[in-house]
């Protein structure tokens, strides 16, 4: 038999449906919609897509979006004006930096730089360490991990006790997917192993996985023959292996690729996830989520009905 695809494009028009709605009440109980502004520095052509889909999303939903475009050239001191501008704006309750940043600017300081309150990507220090701290019950989640939990629970697939292999080891989603599938609670107790670029035969670490959860940037690292059959495979790489053009726009689009070679997993895997269509608009949608809950507790807070990040 083969593999239960599991679908994100499908998942995330639930999530999104859910946040257009409670953004309906906010506007009628607080006179606005949360407020998220997107921070690009330069034209890395694959940011500016993640970018504008994110803008998109977040209109989609009934959002005020603002999305802030500044030149590769721009400096550090610059950018963390602007973010120390977006920390006193009421309108905004969600502050996203793309990353990477241009190599003259210090990552590490412009995540500090952003209200942890209003960073809904969960990058800051206070967020990381209360992912660590409280699992779940943390106020904001990376989006990439959430989505991952998210697709794990909806798809019904056991992750309480189950062995997870998590190969690469980046901030943005291995080190935090680890943390979260490790803390006791709902859709997490699993025991998790974390593989990375000096992990000696990678094959074996996979190969014992029930839930092998990918996020390499290397197409098609995982063969069939790394699969436990059976096994749920979340493939989170996006990797643009050539150019093609669009039939319906006969605009020059990027062809992607997973970090998993799909056609051949299909035949050994029990649940596994597409690229383009899987992770990717799950991360979107839990951006959403992230950006209401940023509202909601702000405005929870404001009526002193709960504590202020
Ligand atoms: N670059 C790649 N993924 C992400 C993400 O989820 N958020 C931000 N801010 N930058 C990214």
């Amino acid at each position: 038999m083969g593999a239960q695809i599991i679908r994100g494009t499908d998942l995330r028009e639930t999530i999104l449906e859910e946040v257009a709605a409670e953004t309906v009440k906010l506007k009628e109980t607080h006179g606005r919609p949360p407020g998220l502004v997107t921070i690009l520095v330069g034209e890395n052509p694959a940011s500016l897509s993640y970018v504008s889909l994110k803008i998109q999303t977040a209109h989609r939903v009934g959002f005020k979006e603002v999305q802030e475009n500044l030149p590769a050239d721009v400096s550090e001191s610059e950018l963390l004006a602007l973010i120390a501008s977006y920390n006193q704006d009421e309108t905004i309750d969600g502050i996203l930096v793309q990353l990477p940043l241009p190599g003259h600017m210090d990552e590490s300081r412009v995540i500090h730089a952003i209200d942890p309150a209003k960073d809904v990507d969960a990058f800051h220090p206070v967020n990381v360490g209360r992912l660590m701290l409280e699992g779940s019950r943390a106020p904001f989640l990376p989006c990439t991990p959430a989505g991952i939990q998210e697709m794990l629970v909806r798809a019904g697939v056991p992750v309480a006790g189950a062995e997870v292999v998590v190969v690469g080891r980046s901030n943005i989603v291995g080190k935090p997917i680890a943390n979260l599938l490790l803390q006791k609670g709902r859709a997490a107790n699993a025991t998790v192993t974390v593989a990375h670029t000096g992990t000696r035969d990678l094959a074996s670490h996979c190969r014992r996985a029930d839930i092998l959860i990918v996020a390499a940037g290397v197409p098609n690292l995982v063969k069939p023959e790394w699969i436990k059959p059976g096994a749920c495979v979340i493939d989170v790489g996006v990797n643009r292996v050539g150019e093609r053009i669009s039939e319906k726009t006969g605009k020059s689009v990027a062809i992607l690729r997973g970090d998993v070679d799909y056609d051949a997993a299909l035949g050994v895997a029990g649940w596994i996830t597409p690229v383009p269509g899987g992770v990717g608009p799950m991360t979107i949608a839990m951006l959403m989520r992230n950006t209401l809950k940023a509202m909601q507790l702000r405005v929870a807070a404001e009526a002193g009905t709960a504590d202020r990040l």
